[in-house]
Parts: structure tokens; sequence; C-alpha cells
């Protein structure tokens, strides 16, 4: 899985992406995700997604504290999800915060998003016990092991 950045060549492939319709409430489109990386830029960070050729995924990324990386948005095609695109996309994302020298990833998710709950906490992410607005802040450690 590679992370690209969004350009003039792919960013209309990237809008056309979308995840199934039950789904919608999970997360914004990419299309606004794009504007926000605009607006909040350069702190703001939108990358595609591919697996091979094939552009599978969209996430935006955020940095503002040193330690951490925080995955604002994050979604794999409908066309390309069950393959096991989403671990590989948030391995990936590790890798990237982890050659920053960064120790923690964390995000957000809407109450009842089981599919991606599941995801996240088989990654090792955790509930932190707090809440965003509406939605539950899951973090993950990304310090190595310490073995004596
Ligand atoms: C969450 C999401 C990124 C997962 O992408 P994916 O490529 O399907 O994920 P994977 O194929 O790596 O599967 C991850 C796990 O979810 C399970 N899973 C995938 N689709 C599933 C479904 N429709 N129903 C139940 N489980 C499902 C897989 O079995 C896998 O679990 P396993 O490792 O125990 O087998 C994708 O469903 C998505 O884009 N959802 C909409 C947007 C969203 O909710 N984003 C997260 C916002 S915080």
């Amino acid at each position: 899985m590679r992370l690209e950045p969004v350009t003039e060549d792919n960013y209309r492939a990237v809008i056309a992406l979308e995840v199934h319709e039950e789904q919608r409430g999970f997360v914004a489109t990419n299309l606004r995700s794009i504007a926000d990386a605009w607006i909040y830029r350069p702190k703001m960070q939108p990358l595609a997604l591919y697996s091979g050729e094939e552009l599978v995924g969209f996430t935006l990324l955020y940095r503002d504290e040193p330690h951490d990386l925080h995955i604002v948005r994050f979604m794999i095609d409908r066309r390309a999800q069950g393959r096991g695109l989403g671990r590989k996309g948030l391995a990936a994302i590790a890798e990237v915060a982890r050659g920053e020298g960064r120790t923690q990833l964390s995000l957000s998710l809407v109450p009842g998003n089981a599919v991606a709950h599941g995801l996240y906490a088989a990654f090792g992410f955790k509930e932190t016990g707090e809440m965003e607005g509406d939605e539950i802040v899951m973090k993950h450690d990304l310090t190595p092991a310490r073995h004596p």
C-alpha cells in the first residue's frame, strides 16, 4: 500500500471514490476532505491510497503535536473493501508516523461504526474514554516494546 499526494492528476479520481450508502454517516466525502485540507494547510495533508497501480482509498492526516499523527479521515472505496486494504492502509500510516519520530496515532469514530472499530481495535487502537464531539476517541501507541 502506497500513500501518494493528491495532485492535479488524481484528485478527480479521489473525489470519485465512495463508501457504501449505509457508511455515508461515518465519514465526510473526499470532496469535503480536500476542502478541509486546503483550509487547514499545511497541518492537514490529504493522501491517496494505492494498492499497486489501483487507487483504493483516501486519508486525511493532521499534524498538530510533535508526538502525534491524527487520522482525520480514512476510507477504502466500497469496491475495494474487505480485502485487507484497510489494515494495510493503517500500517502505511503508522510507518509515516514512525518515520517522523512520532509515538502515537489518534483518531475518532462515530459510535456504531462496528467495522472501523473492529479494524482499529485489532490494529492496537484503544478507546481513551474521551469523546470528540459525538465521536469516540481512540489512540495507538507506536513506541516499540522494550526488552530489558
Ligand atoms: C473501515 C474501512 C476503512 C475498512 O476497510 P476494509 O478495506 O474493508 O478493511 P479490511 O478489509 O482491512 O478489514 C478490516 C476488518 O473488518 C472486517 N470487515 C470488513 N468489511 C466488513 C463488513 N462489511 N462487515 C463486517 N466486517 C467487515 C474484516 O473482516 C476485517 O476483520 P478481520 O481482520 O478480523 O478479518 C472501510 O469499511 C470504510 O471505508 N468504511 C467507511 C468509512 C469509514 O467508516 N471510515 C472510518 C472513519 S473513522
